[in-house]
């Protein structure tokens, strides 16, 4: 039986990848379905949790939450986070936001030949959503990740100062069964006094669960 610790906290958990338009045709994103910020949101509601779950563009059935938000662009996904961030106990920031978006969305599709074609496209730089809020919180506990192809735990420990997060969850993405797509996970769990926990393959689903025991002593020492 699931023990229900999450009782009256508000989870809000970001999942999924976002889309930045170019015009009526294309987009940029990445790789990410959706998983992982499921099991999160999925496991917190079934520990009790009033959870508010922020989704970009997925394939998959999203769990049973008392919020379900669908989003498009970081910008979108931004504007959801600020709508529930103050009246929240716990932020999860398992989305993957497009960094980057076309300076320009043209109205119609770009041809591929005459003045205006895709050679070259110009990119501005999104806001940083974990960042902006991590230097808002009072008492919200903000949880990041962290998708690295090398050197995951020192540049995790790099994103949890500069983002002031509370823990990251950083991924190799490059391991086989970690990170984009897969129904396993790899992670080290790093804590703000830099405390490493580094944990075998696991269903994303069990890996959920040892984030928000983590979550749980958080809320329990505050
Ligand atoms: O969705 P799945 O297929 O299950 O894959 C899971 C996952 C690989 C997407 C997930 O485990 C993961 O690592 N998510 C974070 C991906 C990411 O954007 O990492 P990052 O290192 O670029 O960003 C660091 C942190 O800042 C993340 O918490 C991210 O949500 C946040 N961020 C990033 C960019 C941005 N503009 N705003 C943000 O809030």
């Amino acid at each position: 039986l699931t023990e229900k610790d999450l009782i009256g906290k508000r989870v809000v958990v970001t999942s999924g990848p976002t889309i930045e338009e170019i015009d009526p045709v294309r987009y940029l994103t990445n790789h990410s379905s959706g998983k992982m910020g499921y099991a999160i949101a999925g496991e917190a509601k079934k520990r009790g949790a009033f959870v508010t779950l922020i989704s970009g563009p997925t394939s998959i059935e999203p769990p049973f939450v008392d919020e379900f938000i669908r989003i498009k662009s970081t910008q979108d996904m931004y504007n959801a986070v600020e709508e529930s961030f103050d009246n929240c106990d716990v932020l999860i920031k398992a989305a993957a936001p497009a960094d980057y978006s076309p300076k320009y969305y043209s109205d119609e599709k770009i041809k591929k030949t005459g003045e205006s074609n895709l050679n070259c496209l110009e990119l501005k730089q999104n806001i940083d959503i974990a960042k902006h809020f991590g230097s808002l919180k009072k008492d919200q506990i903000i949880v990041g990740f962290a998708a690295e192809s090398s050197d995951e735990i020192k540049y995790g420990k790099s994103k949890l100062k500069s983002k002031n997060l509370d823990l990251i969850v950083v991924n190799n993405i490059k391991q086989k069964g970690a990170g984009f797509k897969s129904d396993t996970n790899i992670v080290s769990i790093i804590d703000k006094d830099e405390n490493v926990e580094s944990l075998g393959t696991m269903s994303k689903k069990d890996l959920a669960n040892e984030i928000l025991n983590k979550i749980g002593k958080l809320l329990k020492a505050r």
